[in-house]
Order: C-alpha cells, then sequence, then structure tokens
C-alpha cells in the first residue's frame, strides 16, 4: 500500500502557486485576493474558514473573512455578496456551508457572480465543468484530481465508484472522473442512500471515492484488492489526545482498508490539505483573468 501524501503534494503546488502570485503582484501591484463570508459560529466551518484564510497568506494572497450572526437574513446575505460582486479588489468569493436553515444556498450560490465563484458551486461553473469547458471546478474534486494526477495514478477505463452524491463533493467528482481527459476516463458509479447492494457496488471500484460524512463508513470488507482509495470524510470527534481538543476520522476505515488497498489518503494529511489548494488555484485563476477575462 501507498499514501497519496496531501501533506507533500499540497506544499510543492502551493510553492508553485507562491511564485506565481508574486508575479502577478508584480504586474497588477496588488495581490489575488480571496474573500469567505461564514454566517454563525459552526466549529467545524470556523476551522476550515480559518485554514482558508491562514493558507491565502501563506501564498502572498490578501484574504477577508467576513462574519455574520445567524440572524443575518437572506436578503441581506445577497445584497452583500452584490456588493463584492462589484468590487474589482476582490478576484474569489466563498461563502461557506452549511448555511443556517432559514437561507436557501442555492439562492446564496446563484447570487454569486461566477467569475468571481472560486468554489465552483455556481450552476454556469458546473455547467461548463460538464461540458469540459473552462470553468471554476469546485475545491474538494479539483484537489483530488491534482493528486492523481500528481502521483500519475492511470485512470482511464477503470471503475470509480463514489459514495455519496452531495453537490460539494460526490455529484461534480463524478463528472470529472467519466469526463473525457487525464485523470478521467472512468466508468462511474454513485452510489447514495438509496443505493441497493452497497456492500457489492463499491466492491466493484477500482477507484473508490468516498464522501458520505460517516466516521469509518467504508471498511475493508467493502473495498476490492488493490483499490485506490480516496478518503474525503472530515469527521470531528472531541479528544483530549490533541492540541486542539478535537481528533478528525475519515470515512474510510483506514487501519484495514489500508491492508488491502493499492493506494490511500490519509485523514488527516490527505484530501482536505489538497481541498486548500485547489481554491488557492482557483482564486489565482480568478485574478489573472485566465478563465474568465477581467
Ligand atoms: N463546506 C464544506 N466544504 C465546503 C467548500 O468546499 N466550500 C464551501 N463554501 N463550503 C464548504
Amino acid at each position: 500500500m501507498q499514501i497519496l501524501d496531501g501533506k507533500i503534494v499540497s506544499a510543492k503546488i502551493k510553492e508553485d502557486i507562491k511564485l506565481e502570485a508574486a508575479e502577478f503582484l508584480k504586474t497588477a501591484g496588488r495581490k489575488p485576493h480571496l474573500v469567505a463570508i461564514l454566517v454563525g459560529n459552526d466549529g467545524g466551518s470556523e476551522t476550515y474558514v480559518a485554514s482558508k484564510m491562514r493558507n491565502c497568506e501563506m501564498v502572498g494572497f490578501d484574504s477577508t473573512n467576513l462574519r455574520y450572526d445567524t440572524t443575518i437574513t437572506e436578503e441581506e446575505l445577497i445584497k452583500k455578496i452584490e456588493e463584492i460582486n462589484l468590487d474589482a479588489s476582490i478576484d474569489g468569493l466563498i461563502v461557506q456551508l452549511p448555511l443556517p436553515p432559514h437561507i436557501d444556498p442555492d439562492k446564496i450560490t446563484e447570487a454569486i457572480d461566477y467569475r468571481k465563484d472560486v468554489d465552483g458551486f455556481h450552476p454556469i461553473n458546473l455547467g461548463r465543468m460538464q461540458r469540459n469547458l473552462p470553468c471554476f471546478i469546485p475545491a474538494t474534486p479539483y484537489g483530488i484530481m491534482l493528486m492523481l494526477d500528481h502521483y500519475n495514478i492511470e485512470t482511464a477505463g477503470k471503475k470509480a465508484v463514489i459514495v455519496g452524491r452531495s453537490n460539494i463533493v460526490g455529484s461534480p467528482m463524478s463528472i470529472l472522473l467519466a469526463r473525457n481527459t487525464k485523470p478521467g476516463n472512468c466508468t462511474v458509479t454513485v452510489t447514495h442512500s438509496r443505493t441497493q447492494n452497497l456492500k457489492e457496488e463499491v466492491l466493484q471500484g477500482d477507484i473508490v471515492v468516498a464522501a458520505i460524512g460517516k466516521k469509518n463508513f467504508v471498511t475493508a470488507e467493502m473495498v476490492k484488492e488493490g483499490a485506490i482509495v480516496i478518503d474525503v470524510g472530515i469527521n470531528r470527534e472531541l479528544s483530549n489526545e490533541t492540541k486542539s481538543g478535537f481528533k478528525l476520522f475519515g470515512d474510510v476505515d483506514f487501519d484495514a482498508v489500508s491492508q488491502k488497498a493499492s493506494w490511500i489518503t490519509p485523514v488527516p494529511g490527505g484530501v482536505g490539505l489538497m481541498t486548500i489548494v485547489g481554491l488557492l488555484k482557483n482564486t489565482l485563476e480568478a485574478a489573472k483573468g485566465t478563465i474568465y477575462s477581467n
């Protein structure tokens, strides 16, 4: 078994991004700028947004975290987004999900100018991704594709089984792996809560992407010998073993599944770090205007 090491790959790509950001600063006279909106104080979201902001600073981007109380209305939030859409000093805008129940995430996603949608969640970006046109690709699937590419993992003709059909990971991942690209050209199965015989489906996978949000959901008996296993889960549990007071668990039972897998991503140190890289790359592209001209 070999590790798909998010630490090594993300560090290497971030070095390249840092050089490009310095180049951008020289020519444009400013840094790429990402704004992240956080509504409420969900512990996981706070951690992820703080990490996104920290990583922006690390590669030489400007970053702004706008925080709102859960009492903000949908209209107020959309108004704020519309202001940012018009602000030429801001290249990328993300609204951290989940949002409180009175705010419709689809309306918020569609309010963001697709040219600043560095999460790649806007229907225009999703549609363009499906058509294999230049677009912002959702950060986690993008990071996974960069990881597969870095390790030169052959995906063409392989059977990929995705566990979970979320808008953020499962659904875009299924599109990317099926596209006629490298990596890509897989035969893709998307499994979800209504799938029958889940174990048999996952056992078919030469590549398994676990994005279900349940600790140790994918067990060794569900995974084929030699499979490539990508664990997207970030399940936080209180712990007195760590400085943060939390311990992270993937969606895959790593100890057992790693005995069968040919390649596997650890948690932490796998996909989570690559998500950040996907977001940084999108923000840089937004600043440079290479996908949609500025
Ligand atoms: N919540 C979980 N993952 C993500 C992500 O990639 N982007 C946003 N905006 N919210 C998330």
